[in-house]
């Protein structure tokens, strides 16, 4: 395939209506929902993808039943193992969003595996974890505003560059691509700033259905456009 995007979200959605379905529990599905996360890395690496970035957790997901929450840090626990494997393999790792609500043995892993992996260049796998694209745009004023109040820089040195050096995806390529399955049509606050000129493809297979074919076909479509970038 030509025209592979380099840098693609991932919202995984739909995995507590794949459960209901089945007449599971909703983690059900979120365990299902992560074993594809893992094989998306690989099918991503096959196809000449640079780099994805997964929505496991949004700041807006503390609002769920906390057996709920408990089942996706369980699961987090779980496959922080593969992650680790992963980064073993050339992988880069990088955590979108505030860790600090985590467990500490979270955390601790996370930022370890984000250090160990820090210079591994086969492939990028961002995990958006507390992570909000209003509060990511937040963190980066408030960090500038520190930088003008103490001298370093003066207001007019704010550009769109230096906000993107305070961002979480600053050592990631622009994003080109957001995949969205499940039917939901939004972004719900997921790289909103990165995703101002990205393509954006909904499906309706719901996350845990989703497969290697899925990918392809989305890929394809967003190779079919004409990225014109507010040029004609
Ligand atoms: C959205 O589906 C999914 C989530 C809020 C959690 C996603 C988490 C995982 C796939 C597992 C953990 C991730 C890693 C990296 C190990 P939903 O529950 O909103 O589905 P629904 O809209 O059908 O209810």
């Amino acid at each position: 395939m030509e025209n592979i995007p380099q840098h693609i979200g991932f919202i995984m959605d739909g995995n507590g209506r794949w459960a209901k379905k089945r007449a599971m529990p909703r983690n059900f599905g979120h365990n299902q929902g992560a074993a594809v996360f893992k094989k998306t890395i690989n099918w991503c690496r096959e196809l000449g993808v640079k780099c994805a970035t997964f929505y496991a957790f949004s700041t807006e997901n503390w609002r769920r039943p906390s057996e709920e929450i408990k089942g996706i840090m369980d699961l987090l626990r779980r496959y922080l193992k593969d992650i680790r494997a992963s980064a073993d393999e050339n992988i880069r790792i990088i955590i979108l969003g505030d860790i600090e609500p985590f467990d500490k043995d979270i955390q601790d892993e996370l930022i370890d595996i984000m250090q160990t992996s820090k210079n591994n260049t086969g492939f990028i796998v961002g995990i958006a974890l507390n992570y909000g694209g209003r509060a990511e745009i937040c963190n980066a004023a408030r960090l500038l505003a520190v930088k003008c109040s103490q001298g370093e820089i003066i207001p007019d040195d704010i550009t769109e560059e230096l906000i993107g050096e305070y961002l979480y995806t600053s050592e990631m390529p622009p994003l080109d691509l957001v995949i969205r399955p499940s039917g939901e049509q939004r972004l719900s606050n997921f790289l909103i700033w990165q995703a101002a000129y990205a393509e954006f493809v909904f499906m309706d297979v719901l996350w845990p259905d989703f497969t290697k074919k899925d990918l392809e076909y989305a890929i394809r479509e967003y190779a079919a456009r004409n990225r014109r970038f507010g040029g004609i």
